[in-house]
């Protein structure tokens, strides 16, 4: 997606949430059997924020993470951005959701200025983009350099002894609870297709390690299911004649 107009697909995604952004927050917490508020919180300790931090938390939805990072992290300055007004209406209206600066943007081209954020944040977004490189490359490009990008998102399920169990959860499950709190049929099959066709967590890692990040971890969780990759932006090297100026009185 390199051209201005946003694609086809780019559209045809952002109308899907936008049809189910009344019961997605519902049907996450179903899906993950209320795991996904866990999830949230080690994303967020991940992020490692400074009192009085700033954090970007991108393809933000109804502002889960964003609401979680506010109720947590003491004077913490929360932007939450998405390409979906109608997700981001959801979340405006929690509580703690007037603390947040919410705002229409697509994670490729993110609408910020470099190395202004202390950390980002993203949950289940990479998943949707159409170019996951230049997604990490916009969030390299926003944090401060040492800050760091913390991902969460679905795995194809591990090979496993567990796999069977997860592909019929994903396949049959999901597909029939989708339907039955959403009465949407297009978005709760998407779930489950595109966690499939999608990068391992070891993948993700692979492409933040190719944008640049440093000390690239790994944490699964729900037998594999799920992934957080956290990548760190490398601190700026002083050189000899910056170093000194810097211990001048
Ligand atoms: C599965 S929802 C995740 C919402 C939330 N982050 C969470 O943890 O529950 C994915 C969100 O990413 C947004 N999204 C997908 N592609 C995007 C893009 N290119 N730019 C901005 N937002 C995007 C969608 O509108 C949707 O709200």
């Amino acid at each position: 997606m390199n051209n201005r107009r946003p694609s086809e697909e780019t559209r045809e995604i952002r109308s899907m949430f936008g049809s189910i952004a009344r019961r997605y927050d519902i049907m996450n917490s179903l899906m993950t059997f209320g795991r996904d508020h866990a999830w949230r919180r080690y994303v967020i300790d991940m992020a490692l924020l400074p009192t009085g931090g700033r954090l970007l938390d991108v393809g933000t939805g109804t502002g889960k993470i964003a609401l979680d990072a506010v109720a947590k992290i003491p004077d913490v300055a929360v932007v939450a951005a998405d390409f979906s007004s109608k997700m981001m209406r959801v979340g405006k209206e929690q509580t703690g959701g007037r603390s947040i600066r919410w705002c229409c943007a697509d994670a490729l081209r993110l609408p910020f200025p470099d190395s202004h954020f202390h950390a980002v944040t993203s949950g289940y977004l990479v998943r949707n983009v159409t170019d996951i490189k230049k997604a990490f490359e916009e969030q390299m490009r926003v944090v401060v350099p040492g800050g760091r990008v913390v991902c969460l998102d679905t795995s194809p399920a591990p090979p496993n002894i567990l796999r069977p169990f997860a592909l019929f959860y994903l396949r049959c499950v999901i597909p029939l609870l989708g339907w039955m709190i959403t009465k949407e049929k297009a978005a709760y099959r998407y779930l489950p297709a595109s966690t499939e066709a999608f990068k391992t967590p070891e993948e993700l890692a692979g492409i933040m390690e190719e944008v640049g990040f440093h000390e690239v971890v790994i944490q699964r969780f729900m037998f594999g299911n799920i992934g957080v990759v956290t990548g760190r932006r490398p601190p700026v090297k002083l050189n000899s004649e910056q170093i000194q100026s810097k211990h001048l009185p």
